[in-house]
């Protein structure tokens, strides 16, 4: 137990404005400082310090507090940690510290870590080996400045000069072995990493934990590009990600992480001024390492390879993050560069910019990546393409989402968005009619089981897929529907294809005949309409029968919602004409929207009063 008065007195003795500095700008404020909040986005300045309270705390979000709960925070410490740092500075022993057992346990690993790490930075500037491996790391746009921030060495092609040094330290072999470093060879033992250039690879808390070690100067296809050291009790690889424990502050003040897969690359972008970076090293991003990033930001920026293996992984990234919540941007670069490739070719500045004005939130970037490359000529390209977007969409939560993403996949594919939208309930629920066809048999209400089935088709085109299917049950029934409608006219309420089918319907089969009969109908369509029918509208009907049951209820409901949609979709016109348009014919617009608004909100009020007149 550390004595309170100890504790006092290092708050006490702690300048709170300097330590809150080391991490955010301060302006002077009143009597105190503040800077812009590093816990949370923050626009205007809510971090406020105070000298003479020895606070620092966000005025918004709330986080902070005196000297050792901001360090404590903002370092992602233990309070003991915070404290002996903070005790360190300011000359004060502090007795009953007992910190981090897991440093303890393993410190004597470590320090062969520190000790091997400082023998292979040696290697790398004063051998005649290390030479030729600075000019390899120039040639790649490594500078000596970053040599020197990632610790970079060289492990040299010798048997056993790394296990002479630890020798001579005096620490034991067990552990050599152990961290991969050394192996046993009858009674001799020697250096596993040999010729290589090492990248110390580091824990949350900055120890040196293991390494990453590239060839170069070789074009020998039999050595692995990287050799890595094995998993071990301090190196746990799915813990693990590359250069986070230098990167957590500039996290914290960006308020985003950005995530690329190999060394190189982050190196790349660090060296491009983005110190936020991380990796994970070429595996696949664990849920561990998802929460570990959870625990710095909320938002993550990631850029893997431009290649179909780095897109695949970004998908599956994508899918982790959601599960915590975090909010994800995805870059897709040009094929076959990743951010290293990128740097070196175009340099530091149109990285940058690319991977600012690239992003992409995770829809879109599902869209582009089951739409990039594809020829909607060819039918192969048009099913893959499919395939992919419902795979992905199936997931999501938002119908509207769904709904945009569908209508906009069906333009570039030239169907109508109901027919597609039929085409990704199919494809969402195959074997819905095998269990419940029975449910067709009730009679006077719309299976309701369906739209449960259903829900992913967006409530409109599901209402007009219904509309449709109940006007076909006699010319009569047609008439009743059409009369709903403003100058009884449904036509501008229906998607073009289904207007033509509405003309087929009411303008030619009903005037010829009062009755429906299926085979005759089909008869008269020409192809599109002709399959328009049979994915469209037959298929709400099971069992042989060619109508679904009348329900006026249901029927008046979808009125309802082809009328509001209707609205909806004109609101949005407008949008681009306001945008586009200047002085009086922008207020023009306006008021058109508005009245628009207006109208909407009337047909939404009658829609919620019919539904609750109808319980
Ligand atoms: N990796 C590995 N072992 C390999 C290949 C790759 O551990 N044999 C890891 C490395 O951490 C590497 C990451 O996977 O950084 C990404 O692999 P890759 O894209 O192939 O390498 P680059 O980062 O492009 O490395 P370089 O530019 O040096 O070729
Ligand atoms: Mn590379």
């Amino acid at each position: 137990m550390v004595a309170q008065d100890k504790i006092d007195e290092v708050i006490k003795k702690t300048d709170i404005v300097d330590l809150v500095s080391q991490f955010i700008t301060l302006e002077k404020y009143g009597s105190g400082f503040r800077g812009l909040c590093p816990f949370h986005p923050d626009h205007s300045p809510s971090f406020s310090v105070s000298p003479d309270k020895k606070i620092a705390k966000c005025m918004v979000c709330g986080e902070g507090g005196n000297p050792i709960t901001f360090l404590r925070k903002i370092k992602n410490i233990s309070f003991n940690e915070a404290l002996k740092e903070l005790a360190d500075k300011a000359g004060i022993t502090v007795d009953g510290l007992y910190i981090n057992k897991k440093t303890d346990n393993f410190s004597h690993l470590y320090e062969i870590m520190e000790t091997s790490k400082k023998f292979y930075i040696h290697n790398l500037l004063n051998t005649k080996s290390g030479l030729e491996a600075i000019e390899y790391l120039h040639k790649r746009g490594i500078d000596d400045e970053t040599i020197k921030r990632f610790e970079i060495g060289l492990s040299l092609n010798t048997n056993n000069s790394l296990y002479q040094v630890l020798k001579e330290k005096n620490y034991n072999e067990l552990d050599m072995m152990h961290l991969g470093l050394i192996k046993q060879n009858d009674n001799d033992f020697y250096d596993l990493f040999r010729g290589r250039i090492m990248f110390p690879i580091k824990d949350e808390f900055g120890h040196t934990i293991a390494y990453s070690a590239r060839i170069f100067n070789t074009n020998d296809k039999n050595q692995a590009k990287y050799v890595n050291s094995p998993e071990t009790e301090i190196f746990k690889k799915h813990l693990t990600l590359y250069n986070l424990s230098d990167a957590i502050l500039s996290i914290r003040k960006m308020h985003r992480v950005i995530l690329h897969e190999g060394q190189m690359d982050v190196i790349a972008s660090v060296r491009s001024g983005n110190l936020e970076t991380v990796c994970s090293m070429g595996t696949a991003l664990t849920k561990e390492q998802v929460r570990i990033i959870k625990k710095y930001t909320n938002n993550v920026l990631l850029c893997y390879d431009g290649d179909k293996a780095g897109i695949d992984a970004m998908l599956k990234a994508i899918k982790l993050f959601e599960t915590v919540d975090l909010k994800v941007k995805l870059v897709i670069l040009p094929d076959k560069e990743d951010p290293d490739s990128y740097v070196l070719k175009y340099g530091s500045t149109k990285f940058n910019e690319f991977i600012e004005n690239n992003q992409l939130d995770p829809l879109d970037f599902i869209f582009e990546y089951a739409t990039r490359g594809k020829d909607f000529t060819k039918n192969n390209d048009v099913e893959d393409a499919k395939e992919k977007l419902f795979i992905n969409l199936k997931d999501v939560k938002s119908t509207s989402s769904i709904e945009r993403y569908i209508g906009l996949f069906a333009k570039l594919i030239n169907v109508s968005e109901a027919s597609l939208l039929m085409d990704f309930n199919n494809y969402y629920t195959p074997q819905y009619n095998k269990n419940n066809a029975d449910i067709f048999e009730q009679e006077n209400s719309f299976p309701s089981f369906l739209e449960q089935e259903y829900q992913y088709l967006s409530n409109y085109a599901w209402a007009e897929l219904r509309l449709l299917n109940y006007a076909k049950l006699s010319k009569g029934m047609a008439d009743v529907i059409e009369q709903k409608f403003p100058d009884n006219d449904i036509r501008p309420y229906l998607e073009p294809i289904h207007q033509e089918l509405w003309d087929e319907l009411n303008l030619d089969y009903f005037m010829q005949y009062d009755d429906f009969i299926e085979q005759q109908f089909l008869e008269r369509l020409n192809e599109r309409l002709y399959n328009c029918y049979l994915q469209n509208i037959t298929s709400l009907n099971k069992k042989g029968d060619c109508h679904i049951p009348y329900n006026e209820a249901d029927m008046n409901d979808c009125i309802t919602k082809l009328k509001e949609h209707y609205l909806e979709k004109k609101a949005h016109e407008l949008d681009a004409k306001i945008f586009d348009a200047n002085g009086s014919e922008k207020i023009m617009y306006l008021t058109k929207k508005v009245d628009l608004l207006k109208q909407l909100e009337k047909q939404r009020c009658n829609n919620a009063n019919f539904k609750q007149n109808r319980k």
